[in-house]
């Protein structure tokens, strides 16, 4: 089974993939230092930029997945679908779709794009994938839902020809505890007790994460009551610390630094989460080799794609590819 990897950053999308025996055919990223790490990686350079692909030279392939940008559509008094994605990445993706007609189309997204322009960008989507022959299922699905413990919701859109893709058959996990994805030892950055404040009260929150305390720069200390130091806006996000009892929160793309401190109770220590805690915590391999800047890496990692999930996905359409073969249905069955 072939398979092609569009907006590829770094190779998550890959990743699981490979490792249910698929080949990837084809790869396209724009930015040179992804493509960097992609060939250090798997070998390939990917091709740059989508737009100047021309679909009919592309090797045959069964499956497409990309992690797309999302830009809204302008569908002012236009009916909705395929006409409407021109100007936008996602037609680029349609080209190829119309042209190469695989039997599955995967593609990933942050979650607000349920919401995104009034809920129109996802109307069209859906929309155009129907317009272009595939039977269309979307779901939010949880990194913590796949045996990795960081609380990450992203949006499945996943096109098929034929039955749609079943989702209820991705095997969910109970959520792992963040400690079991540290390390034990290393040159950590441990913050001095003056340095944070613990709340005396930490409690799970719905999502799997412990709110323990925060740190003490930029907080608004005006009208705080006390008690309410756990509430949302008192502290900014990235001043939070979090307990190791706990999943962690959603690893940003927009981050450089590496904010991200954690509560470990038995020491009564606050740390900095590395960088190889960081790519554990998407599913990354231990031999993976990152950018040889730190702050690159932080960014390529929290805009990469939450390997086990992926892995779910693809083991999920080899079994609807082989209960289609054995019950001598052309068309995947993904009942
Ligand atoms: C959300 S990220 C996908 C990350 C990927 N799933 C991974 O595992 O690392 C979207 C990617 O699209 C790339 N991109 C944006 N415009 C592009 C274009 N015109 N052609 C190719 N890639 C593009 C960005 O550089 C970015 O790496």
């Amino acid at each position: 089974m072939k398979f092609i990897d569009l907006f590829s950053g770094i190779g998550g999308f890959r990743q699981g993939f490979e490792k249910q025996g698929f080949k990837c055919v084809f790869s396209c990223e724009i930015n040179s230092k992804c493509r960097e790490v992609y060939r250090e990686n798997f070998g390939d350079v990917p091709f740059a930029d989508i737009i100047k692909i021309n679909p009919v030279e592309l090797e045959d392939f069964d499956i497409l997945v990309a992690g797309f940008p999302c830009q809204p559509f302008s569908i002012c008094g236009k009916k909705l679908g395929f006409e409407d994605t021109r100007g936008t990445l996602f037609f680029d993706i349609c080209k190829i779709i119309k042209i190469k007609q695989p039997q599955v189309v995967v593609l990933e997204n942050v979650k607000h794009l349920i919401h995104h322009d009034k809920g129109n960008t996802l109307k069209v989507i859906i929309a155009s994938l129907e317009y272009l022959g595939y039977s269309v299922n979307y779901k939010i699905l949880n990194a913590k839902d796949f045996g990795i413990a960081q609380h990450r919701e992203r949006i499945f859109i996943i096109a098929t020809k034929g039955k749609e893709f079943n989702f209820s058959r991705l095997k969910s996990k109970f959520p792992p505890q963040l400690r079991e994805f540290l390390d034990e030892t290393g040159d950590f950055e441990i913050l001095d007790k003056s340095e944070y404040t613990l709340i005396d009260y930490p409690r799970k929150q719905d999502s799997g994460l412990v709110f323990v305390g925060y740190r003490n720069k930029g907080t608004w200390k005006t009208g705080v009551r006390p008690n309410t130091e756990h509430l949302s806006r008192v502290h900014r996000q990235p001043n939070r610390i979090y307990s190791v009892d706990g999943v962690h929160p959603t690893i940003p793309s927009q981050e450089t630094s590496g904010r991200f401190f954690i509560y470990i109770p038995e020491q009564d220590m606050v740390r900095k989460l590395t960088l190889k805690e960081c790519y554990r915590l998407m599913g990354f391999p231990e031999d993976f080799k990152s950018y040889p800047s730190a702050g690159e890496s932080y960014k390529q990692i929290g805009n990469s794609v939450c390997v086990p999930v992926v892995e779910a996905i693809a083991k999920e359409i080899l079994g609807g590819f082989n209960r289609s073969v054995l019950s001598g249905v052309f068309n995947a069955d993904f009942i």
